[in-house]
């Protein structure tokens, strides 16, 4: 999804700032970039499609600029649609996130004006917006404040003046300042990590403000009233945002083998911040778990262990589907948002409806100063570092470890969560760490990424599991991948079963192991081919991944070896892993 960059200050080449401000972002997905700076008394701007690199960038030093990664939403990936846009008489430019909803409405109005448009963007209607308020204002911050609430939709923008001021104004994807040497240097951006290590103290801006950068002067203020708010500088406390790659080969890999870490960062959280959600959940009326993506699987088995281990009746949600669950969740009622990024649209717009009703919410986010983390009442950091791959491996894992753990308080028996956790943690560095088996699910997935097909299998605590490995093979191999619930074969899918389908399994030693073998038979039956993941080996298998017993905890130790084959597919086709076609990191858009 689209990043912002800016970078004020006298200690660095604010073009190589930006520039390497827009790389470290570069991880949200996007397909054009662009800078502007301030050179003498002109703004020059410099757009490509494509990757940022040293190569295109043709600009100046200077001590002020801005930039921007696009995800092309209105209009085509061109060098033209591509941010900042310039006013019509180059006297500022914006870069915009998020989609002006009515744009198409004022860019009628605007066009008899007779403004010019050169791009096909909503963006370009923002900027011929702000100069028409122009007209009627003492300064350009009033312009832009007037303009930016005439747009509907989620959108933040970022302006750059001639006159050596920076705008930004935020009602949509997020915006974090970071400041360095008492002001000498600022930098505002999409993301805390893109700038954390230069940085000793952060402003996060929320929906609703906006603020102005000139001459080390800071200025934030209240987008429908015009007053200004008070800020506070916040501690950075992320000193090392660990962006590289530590020699493996992709990010997703190394992610995958930091999962033993990131169960661990869910083991040490303090036991009252875990049994005061508990105490929530235990009172609540109705407890919904709410997701996009990963973490929409990711919400479904945190709902599976209340029910199983919390005996709370919780349900679990897709932020695009929870539209007509608004008139039903109150007061009572407690809303629980696993999300990596804090900032997916489609679930943070169910957690301000529902706020409005005075509804609880608990979130597990991994990017600090999010907007999730500001609307919940109870917060929960993952702590597992940057995960930079754009398909989601190790937050999966820390939320799925975080529900159990929750649903353990519920029941009681926290403290026999942990210990569980910390088998879960022990047994998941030996399986990645034997060379037997990663080289087994090397060439397994060299097999499987040749298919056109692909179903997956599993019930109970697995039936998410199965629905995560989906999602990591289609996202990474493009192939068609299709989990189902194992006891639903029989009624419609079996039709499709035939010799050579490879059908992937998995199960556990649990109350439902016996339902999941008879479908097992079933296919096999057919001739499909019969890949399990399991704790113990039958000779109805074609292919077998071993992992350990263990246990409740099964279902979070039976994702790793899903998510190996799904990288290893992806590897042994050439693709991008890190950066599969056409999805972003972090959704901010509806
Ligand atoms: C995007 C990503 C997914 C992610 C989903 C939710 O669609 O491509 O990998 O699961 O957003 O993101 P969140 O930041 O809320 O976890």
């Amino acid at each position: 999804m689209c990043g912002i960059f800016g970078y004020v200050g006298i200690k660095q080449n604010a073009t190589q700032a930006v520039f390497d401000g827009l790389k470290r972002l570069d991880y949200r997905g996007y397909d054009s970039w662009g800078i502007g700076i301030i050179q003498g008394k002109e703004i020059l701007v410099d757009k490509h499609v494509g990757i940022v690199d040293t190569a295109s960038l043709k600009l100046p030093a200077s001590s002020i600029a801005i930039g921007h990664t696009r995800w092309a939403t209105n209009g085509a990936v061109t060098d033209a649609n591509a941010h900042p846009h310039y006013a019509s008489d180059k006297s500022f430019i914006v870069a915009h996130n998020g989609i002006a909803e009515n744009f198409a409405e004022r860019k009628t109005q605007l066009l008899k004006k007779g403004y010019k448009f050169i791009s096909e963007t909503d963006t370009e209607v923002i900027v011929h917006q702000v100069e028409e308020e122009r007209k009627h204002t003492k300064t350009l911050a009033e312009a832009v404040r007037i303009a930016f609430k005439k747009f509907t939709g989620r959108n933040t923008i970022i302006v750059l003046s001639r006159d050596g001021q920076i705008i930004a104004a935020r009602n949509g994807s997020p915006l974090v300042l970071g400041v360095a040497d008492k002001l000498a240097e600022i930098y505002l951006s999409s993301d805390t990590l893109s700038f954390a290590p230069h940085v000793s103290h952060i402003i996060v801006l929320d929906n609703g403000q906006m603020i102005s950068v000139l001459n080390k002067q800071i200025n934030v203020s209240d987008i429908q009233t015009g007053e200004k708010v008070s800020y506070s500088l916040e501690k950075n406390t992320i000193t090392d945002s660990g962006v590289d790659k530590s020699g493996y080969d992709h990010f997703m890999i190394k992610e995958i083998y930091e999962e033993p870490f990131v169960i661990d960062r869910i083991i040490e959280q303090p036991d009252k911040s875990y049994l005061a959600l508990a105490k929530a959940i235990r009172q609540a009326a109705h407890v919904y778990c709410i997701g996009s993506g990963t973490a929409g699987a990711a919400a479904a088995q945190i709902a599976y262990y209340l029910r199983i281990f919390g005996k709370v009746p919780a349900v679990g949600l897709i932020g695009a589907e929870a539209r007509d669950y608004f008139d039903l969740i109150g007061k009572d009622d407690l809303l629980i948002a696993p999300s990596q990024s804090g900032e997916t649209a489609d679930v943070l717009e169910v957690m301000e409806t529902v706020k409005k009703n005075g509804t609880k919410i608990a979130s597990f986010v991994n990017m600090p100063g999010s907007m999730m983390t500001r609307l919940s009442d109870y917060k929960f950091m993952a702590q597992a570092g940057p995960e930079i791959c754009v398909m989601s491996t190790k937050i999966f894992v820390s939320q799925l470890a975080w529900g159990y753990l929750v649903a353990k308080a519920v029941e009681g028996n926290l403290n026999d969560g942990k210990e569980k956790l910390k088998g879960l943690s022990k047994n998941t560095d030996a399986f990645l760490h034997n060379k037997q088996k990663i080289a087994h699910i090397k060439s397994l997935a060299k097999t499987l990424a040749r298919k056109p097909h692909i179903f997956l299998l599993g019930k109970g605590q697995n039936l998410q599991i199965i629905k995560e490995g989906m999602v990591k093979m289609i996202e990474g191999s493009y192939v068609h991948a299709h989990a189902m619930p194992a006891g639903d074969l029989k009624h419609f899918a079996i039709t499709l079963m035939e010799p050579g389908m490879p059908v992937v399994f998995v199960l556990s030693n649990d109350f439902v192991k016996t339902d999941v073998l008879n479908a097992l038979h079933e296919v096999n039956a057919r001739g499909s081919q019969i890949v399990v993941v399991a704790p113990q080996p039958d000779e109805s298998f074609d292919d077998y991944i071993e992992v350990p017993d263990l246990g409740e905890v099964s279902a979070v130790m039976n994702i790793v070896p899903l998510q190996l084959l799904a990288y290893y597919m992806a590897k042994s086709l050439g693709h991008n892993v890190d950066k599969p076609r056409n999805i972003a990191k972090s959704v901010t858009v509806k």
